[in-house]
């Protein structure tokens, strides 16, 4: 409905605004990071700029609703709208000069996870692909405008899958198990460093399918929703499960239940 347009007409403003200016940020940045102060500093500093100004674009359109963010203290609202932000996504790739990053915005009614919400609208962009995906509840998903819509595809052995690790050395450990175990039977396993991209990956069809353990909403509600709205199946390991901070499973519905069933066999 016209709600919906309005939103996402709002995300991709919003992103697309915020990526300009973590961009302009990673240029001047590189001037930093040889002049001495460390790298990391100069990627916590533009995620921070970078939620920040999120923030200031969305109290000023919406001052009413609520904002969940990677970075930040989250802020409550009345409307029962919250906008679910990751200021830069793929932040190892943006400190290595990888151009696989991007800022991801979506706005949620209900509670945030793991209680029911419901993802109205959300856009992911990235500056350095000149990609800006976008999609609405029940009105589809578009790359820069045009409609991404999934061919069917089957047969998991004939599959690529991207997957992500966590930070946390235990969790790594745990899934570099389940993804070496689960090699044997796909064509191959992608890496790419960004959960909101391989999201849209999925949705675009450049792979069939995407896992990852422990994403959490700033990760994955614009990227699921774009997935979803292209005709991915999204959802836990489960068949009744959504996608949430245990497992969260897209692919092409062609190959979701192998692929789930084999997640599985593989100890996720
Ligand atoms: C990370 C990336 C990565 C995924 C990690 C996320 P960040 O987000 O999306 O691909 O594997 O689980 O934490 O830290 O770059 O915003």
């Amino acid at each position: 409905g016209p709600r919906i347009k309005e939103l996402r007409e709002l995300a991709i403003h919003i992103a697309t605004g915020a990526a300009e200016m973590a961009a302009r940020m990673r240029h001047e940045g590189v001037a930093v990071a040889a002049t001495k102060s460390s790298s990391t500093d100069v990627v916590t500093e533009a995620d921070r700029a970078t939620e920040q100004h999120i923030r200031e674009l969305i109290s000023r359109a919406r001052p009413d609703d609520a904002i969940l963010g990677e970075e930040g203290d989250s802020v409550s609202g009345t409307t029962g709208l919250t906008w679910v932000v990751d200021p830069i996504d793929g932040t190892v790739n943006y400190l290595y000069g990888i151009g696989s990053w991007a800022v991801s915005v979506a706005v949620v009614e209900g509670e945030p996870e793991p209680t029911s919400w419901r993802t109205l609208a959300g856009s992911v962009v990235a500056p350095r692909l000149s990609e800006v995906y976008s999609a609405g509840a029940g009105e589809g998903a578009t790359l820069n405008g045009r409609p991404l819509r999934l061919e069917p595809h089957s047969g998991l052995s004939d599959s690529l899958v991207a997957t992500g690790f966590g930070y946390e050395s235990a969790r790594r450990t745990a899934q570099g198990r389940v993804v070496a175990q689960l090699l044997g039977s796909v064509r191959d396993i992608r890496r790419m460093g960004s959960a909101a991209l391989d999201l849209c990956a999925v949705a675009a069809g450049r792979v069939d399918a995407y896992y990852e353990l422990g994403t959490k909403p700033w990760d994955h509600a614009a990227g699921a929703l774009v997935a979803r709205e292209a005709g991915a199946w999204v959802g836990g390991l489960k068949d009744d499960e959504r996608e949430s901070e245990r497992m969260l499973v897209a692919a092409n519905p062609g190959i979701s239940k192998q692929l789930r069933a084999a997640l599985r066999d593989a100890g996720a």
